[in-house]
Order: C-alpha cells, then sequence, then structure tokens
C-alpha cells in the first residue's frame, strides 16, 4: 500500500492507500463521520462507516478534535458532490498527535484574534490558498527572468545607506556603527548590473514606516530588476510583459485558489491583456482636476487619487514622469523639463493603487553628487556607489515590485497583510 498525499488521489481511485492527516472539521451522525482532512496539498473528505470500522473505533472517529494528525488508510473514491471531487473511505486510522481546544473553530473570529494565531491559522483554507498563490507568483518571478537571461543576484539587507529617504529607515546598531535595515536592494541591483549586464534582486526590504494603511507593511518582499543599456521604454515594456505573465501564471496554475478565495477569473484575463496604458504625470493631474480631485502639481498621489487613475482606465496604467522634487535622488531628469525625472508608477485597479516604482538611472556623476547634497544625504555613505558613475558609466533602468502589493491585487485582498506567513506591521512582530 503506497502512502500518498491527498492533491494526487486522482491517480489512486479504488486504490487503497495510505496518508498523513489533520482533522479540520467533522460531522457525525449515527451510523456515518465525516472527517474533514488537510494534508498541506489539499482538503477533502474521509468517510467513516461503522459498519465497516466496527463500534469502537467508530467512536474513536467521532470523537477526533480538530487537528488531530492521523494516519489514514482507506480507498480512494469519486466524490462528485464534493469540489475536489475525491474522497477517502476509511477502513483504519491511528493518532500519531492530540490535539486539546485548538483556539480556531470553524466559527468566525475577528482579525486581531486571527493574527495572533497566524502560526495556526496558515492551516485554515484560505490563508493556504493564499500562500499557495504566493509560492507561485515566486516560481513565475524567477522563470520569467530566468527565461530573459537575468541573472538573480542577492542584495544586502544590513546597509548604511537610505536611498528612498531618512524617514522610514530602521536603525540598528553595527558594532558601534549605525546601520539600517534595507529600503531597497536597487543600488546594490546597480553595481550588480554593472556586472552581470541584466540583474534580479528578490528579498525582503524594510520601512519603517509609522504609517497604519492596508497597503504598508514595514516587512515586505521586493523583486528588483536592472539592467544595463535599457532606456525607461524597454524597461516599462519588460513590466508590463512582467506582470501579464505572473497574472497569466496564477490563473493556469492555481485554479482551484482562486476558487476557494472566490475571485473572478474573467476579470484577471483583462489584466493579462498587453499594452497596458499610459499616462504623463501632467495628464493625470489635469485629469485628476477635471474629475473633481483637489489636487495641485507637484504632489505625490494618495490612496483616493491613484485609485482613481486606475479604475479610470480599468487595467494597470503607468503614470510616467514626476516631479523630480518628489522622487528618489538616482532618477534620470527629463530631457527638455528640468523639474521632471524619467520614471513611472504602475498602478493597479480595483483599488490597490502602487505596485511597481521604477525609473531610468541617471549615469551622470555630478548630477548624482548634487542630487544626494540637495537631499541631504551624506555623501561618504555613497562612496561605492559613486564608483559606478566613474568608471564606464552606462544608461541604465531597473524598477521594484511589492511581492505583497501584487499579491493583494490578484487576490482582491482588503489588506497586505494576509499575502505574507507572518506580517509585520506597526503593532505587529508577533507571531
Ligand atoms: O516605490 P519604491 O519605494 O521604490 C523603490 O524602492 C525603488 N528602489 C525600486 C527600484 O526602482 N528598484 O518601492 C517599490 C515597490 C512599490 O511600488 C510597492 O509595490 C512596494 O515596493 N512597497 C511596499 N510594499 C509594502 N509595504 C510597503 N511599506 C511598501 N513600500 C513600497
Ligand atoms: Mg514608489
Amino acid at each position: 500500500m503506497e502512502t500518498i498525499n491527498i492533491i494526487h488521489s486522482p491517480k489512486y481511485v479504488n486504490q487503497k492507500v495510505r496518508i498523513g492527516v489533520w482533522v479540520s472539521n467533522k460531522r457525525s451522525s449515527g451510523k456515518i463521520a465525516f472527517l474533514e482532512l488537510r494534508d498541506g496539498t489539499a482538503f477533502f473528505q474521509g468517510v467513516v462507516l461503522k459498519n465497516d470500522i466496527g463500534e469502537e473505533k467508530f467512536k474513536e472517529a467521532t470523537e477526533l478534535r480538530q487537528e488531530t494528525s492521523l494516519y489514514v488508510t482507506g480507498e480512494i473514491h469519486e466524490d462528485s458532490r464534493s469540489k475536489f471531487g475525491y474522497e477517502i473511505q476509511i477502513e483504519d486510522f491511528e493518532v500519531v498527535g492530540e490535539s486539546n481546544d485548538y483556539p480556531i473553530t470553524p466559527k468566525e473570529h475577528g482579525i486581531d484574534f486571527l493574527l495572533d494565531h497566524r502560526h495556526l491559522w496558515l492551516r485554515s483554507s484560505k490563508p493556504n490558498a493564499l500562500m499557495k498563490i504566493r509560492s507561485e507568483v515566486i516560481h513565475a518571478c524567477y522563470d520569467f527572468f530566468y527565461s530573459r537571461e537575468f541573472t538573480k543576484f542577492d542584495a544586502p539587507i544590513l546597509t548604511g545607506s537610505a536611498p528612498e529617504g531618512t524617514t522610514e529607515l530602521f536603525e540598528t546598531d553595527y558594532f558601534g556603527q549605525n546601520a539600517y535595515l534595507s529600503q531597497t536592494g536597487q543600488l546594490y541591483g546597480e553595481a550588480g548590473a554593472m556586472a552581470l549586464g541584466k540583474i534580479f534582486t528578490f528579498g525582503p526590504t524594510f520601512r519603517a514606516e509609522k504609517s497604519k494603511t492596508r497597503r504598508h507593511l514595514t516587512e515586505f518582499w521586493q523583486i528588483e530588476p536592472e539592467m544595463a543599456w535599457y532606456h525607461q521604454d524597454e524597461s516599462l515594456e519588460l513590466q508590463e510583459q512582467f506582470v501579464a505573465y505572473l497574472v497569466q501564471s496564477v490563473i493556469d496554475n492555481c485554479p482551484q485558489e482562486l476558487e476557494v478565495i472566490g475571485r473572478d477569473v474573467d476579470t484577471l484575463k483583462k489584466y493579462t491583456q498587453l499594452p497596458y496604458p499610459r499616462i504623463s504625470y501632467d495628464d493625470a493631474i489635469s485629469l485628476l482636476q477635471d474629475n473633481g480631485f483637489d489636487v495641485k502639481w507637484g504632489i505625490d498621489f494618495g490612496s483616493p487619487e491613484e485609485t482613481f487613475l486606475a479604475n479610470h482606465f480599468d487595467k494597470p496604467v503607468f503614470v510616467m514622469n514626476y516631479p523630480k522634487d518628489i522622487k528618489a535622488f538616482y532618477m534620470q531628469p527629463h530631457p527638455t523639463r528640468d523639474d521632471l525625472v524619467i520614471c513611472a508608477d504602475l498602478l493597479a485597479p480595483e483599488g490597490y493603487g502602487e505596485i511597481i516604482g521604477g525609473s531610468e538611472r541617471s549615469a551622470d556623476y555630478d548630477y548624482i553628487v548634487g542630487r544626494l547634497k540637495e537631499t541631504g544625504q551624506d555623501l561618504s555613505n555613497y562612496t561605492w556607489y559613486l564608483d559606478l558613475l566613474k568608471y564606464g558609466p552606462v544608461p541604465h533602468s531597473g524598477f521594484g515590485m511589492g511581492l505583497e502589493r501584487f499579491l493583494t491585487w490578484i487576490t482582491h485582498e482588503d489588506h497586505l497583510r494576509e499575502n505574507i506567513p507572518f506580517p509585520r506591521m506597526l503593532h505587529r512582530l508577533e507571531p
């Protein structure tokens, strides 16, 4: 008899198998008990018949508590009434680990309670589906960039600089010297691009933002490709291909998970159609003003503005070339407008806002030194970065996508917190 995973049930119809499972729910009547079982790969039903298994074992089955772990043996049958389509007719079971008073019961719990029990909540069907979609998207990110001859390039997490602004830094003591948890892998990615051509970093990044919005985590995962020789238009094309590829991968490889979370697949399909619309920052301001927003040229968009813009186009939209004053020091200045930089944010529809921020980078030593000074940075933290501009600088562009921002949009969640295993937020460091 083979030991299998639930997900492989279709290959074992009418065969006897053994499966290691947890009991996630159960119901029973006088002669029959239904155990909802999970093993991580899927959820399905185990049927226990008193007549098959005997009085004593049947009683044991009806008394199994939620999250008890078991080995079950029995025959796999088709079960047309369930979504999964298969069940196991249990002939015997053996308890492996007891579980008493499991805190997350099938009734409704508040979000704070669930987050406090995140280490257990991950076992439930919705978190399970969200984590599988996350894993699929991570896989697709690697596939996308490897198939385009990018090299994966890891940026350090402990750093000495603050490229995305000095107000959002986690500071730590590094043997008597100040160090910060990295806000972005980008500057190191630029060094990588000058060495390897096309690279992507993919790792945790940190923002000490004291904001409690549904779009912010203090620790989030960022994919940051950086391409030597690319100008911004080539980078924008890559970005939209990337996003469409990720959406298609989820549609193709996570149909069950999308069903569990109730995400409409036809809506997702719209987002695989390229190109995505593009609008300049200037035009975005006019469009907002024409639609009753009280916005002045020079502001950064907040959530209501971003929501309006993306919904207006009903697709992800690139907002291009923002004012220099509200963007980071490294961006390439606009050739004819010295108040603008060559950059774009990709805004997702349905109220999800910015999922990608990117730009062409300036390769001009003097310009960058000037911008570092203007933005109040300590030049001595950037000695190595400035070297990149001294020794054969070339045009280059890159972008950063927040993994949880992307996922929250694709899964249509209200808040980023359910799309990362253990969210870190303003008031949450546990579990
Ligand atoms: O726009 P940001 O700050 O850009 C950078 O860090 C650049 N260095 C990227 C680059 O060009 N290599 O952040 C990039 C993306 C955002 O578009 C958003 O998706 C995500 O990172 N992000 C956050 N996600 C969750 N929580 C936060 N607090 C985030 N801040 C940014
Ligand atoms: Mg940004």
